[in-house]
């Protein structure tokens, strides 16, 4: 079942989302190339999520061993966090979220690591975009397949691929609710249809090469296929009368 948040819940969810985009902005503001490591922005995410009295979602979410998800450059998702120093070049995707007061929030944006190269660049612009235009029909009246066309047109358009295997989803007292799938990929006017007060997560993640991913021994660790780079972007949303409303900002 969707379960259907009112105004006042949507606030509580609101202010989970406003811790996570405080702890990626500064996780994003700490980053020395050469230097900082992803172990050392988990502890950034930690202190801050602990300073607004929140707890990390994904720490032990299915055994998940961190705060915080950083994936680096062919790293699709779910990179956990080690003490190896991010370099100038790279693209680095900070996913977290946040529970507070009994409510979840999720968010991810991915971010370069100094200098990048225009291709990586583009890679990332086109992602956040592709994000946009999802949250665009994140509308009463409209389908889940209208956000999930509208990701994967954009990708598509501009040259890239759509990840398959990993989707969006409901959000809010727990981390993951229906609806369970919020692909970046699909046809308009199918699926589940949005109505006022639902809180979804749309997460597009976007390939240079192919679409296909593998994963790692670990267990979380999921990379392209073919090694290219991936970029991922993360809002949670709420469908309102007045439209979507980010509750991922600060
Ligand atoms: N943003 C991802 C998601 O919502 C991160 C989950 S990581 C996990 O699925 F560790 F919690 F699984
Ligand atoms: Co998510």
């Amino acid at each position: 079942m969707i379960m259907l948040k009112s105004r006042a819940e949507i606030e509580k969810m609101r202010a989970a989302g406003r811790v996570v985009a405080r702890a990626l902005r500064e996780m994003s503001e700490g980053i020395v190339p050469g230097k900082t490591s992803p172990a050392d922005l988990d502890a950034i995410a930690v202190r801050i999520v602990e300073e607004a009295g929140g707890t990390p979602s994904f720490l032990h979410y299915r055994g998940y061993p961190a705060a915080t998800c950083i994936s680096v450059n062919e790293v699709v998702i779910h990179g956990i966090p080690d003490k190896t120093a991010l370099q100038e070049g790279d693209i680095v995707d900070l996913d977290l979220g946040v529970h507070l007061d009994g409510w979840h929030a999720d968010g991810a944006q991915t971010v370069p690591v100094g200098k990048i190269s225009p291709e990586a660049q583009r890679l990332l612009n086109v992602t956040q975009e592709a994000l946009a235009q999802g949250i665009a029909k994140a509308r009463i009246g409209n389908r889940i397949g209208d956000i999930s066309a509208a990701v994967q047109r954009y990708a598509e358009s501009n040259g890239y691929s759509v990840v398959r295997d990993l989707v969006g989803h409901g959000i809010g007292r727990k981390l993951h609710e229906e609806p369970q799938a919020v692909p970046n990929f699909g046809k308009p006017g199918r699926g589940e249809p949005l109505r006022e007060g639902m809180t979804i997560c749309i997460e597009p993640m976007i390939n240079q090469g192919v679409y296909q991913i593998s994963t790692d021994p670990d267990g979380w660790t999921m990379r392209t296929a073919d090694g290219k780079l991936s970029a991922h972007f993360e809002h949670t949303v709420a469908i309102t009368r007045d439209g979507p409303e980010i509750l991922t900002k600060e």
